[in-house]
């Protein structure tokens, strides 16, 4: 019997499902963008699904998103290995496994191999708090707020063997206030991340989404 609706006519036919890319996270902790990305992925017309979420943290926070919106997850210790580019092995192969064309890293502390990072070149997204190239690495905003900026911001870019330092894809500014703190500051920066990151994925997934599936 086909599908009637209410009225009695014949439903249209669906229009065929668009392939959306299949993508991991990776994480280490709290995974408030990997919740965001998570939503972003609610809507259908969104380009990408979220396939895979990785941590090499066991109690990090954002596992639990994951479980809740059903996505698989993994959770691979970087400890018990022996040099970074086992690790970055063992996560490879769980990508793989998952057929994952492109990783998105929302706050995954980790520095991966060269090997693993060209692997993955032109697929594996990373998310900074800081208008790069300005303040890479660690202690952003300290470093931010100890210069006297007057502005910062948030920045999705190409992961490559150099520390936040690959193409950017993405950024958003916000304004440093009088009397920030590093709280008041990194929450600021936070919630533009939150949007960043969605409106990054769509643009790569525009843009050289094709080759991907
Ligand atoms: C974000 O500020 C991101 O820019 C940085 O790590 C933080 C992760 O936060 N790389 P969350 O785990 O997504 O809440």
């Amino acid at each position: 019997m086909s599908a009637q609706t209410p009225a009695g006519a014949p439903a249209a036919a669906a229009a065929p499902e668009r392939a959306r890319v299949r993508t991991a996270v990776l994480i280490s902790g709290r995974g408030s963008n990997l919740k965001c990305l998570i939503d972003a992925c609610a809507d259908p017309g969104f380009p990408a699904e979220i396939v895979l979420v990785v941590s090499n943290v066991e109690t990090a926070g954002g596992l639990q998103f994951a479980r809740d919106a059903g996505i698989p997850t993994a959770v691979i210790p970087h400890k018990p290995f022996p040099s970074r580019e086992a690790f970055d092995a063992e996560i490879d192969r769980a990508l793989r496994a998952a057929d994952v064309a492109l990783v998105c890293e929302a706050g995954f502390m980790r520095i991966h191999s060269a090997w693993f990072a060209r692997r993955w070149e032109g697929r594996i997204l990373n998310i900074h708090p800081s208008l790069l190239p300005k303040y890479p690495g660690v202690r952003v905003h300290e470093q931010v707020l100890a210069a006297g900026e007057t502005e910062s911001g948030a920045t999705v870019h190409y992961l490559t063997p150099e520390l936040d330092s690959g193409p950017i894809v993405a950024q958003r500014k916000v304004p440093v206030l009088e009397g920030d703190t590093v709280e008041t500051l990194a929450a600021r920066v936070l919630a533009v991340e939150h949007v960043l990151y969605p409106e990054a994925v769509r643009k790569v997934v525009d843009k050289t989404g094709e080759s991907m599936k």
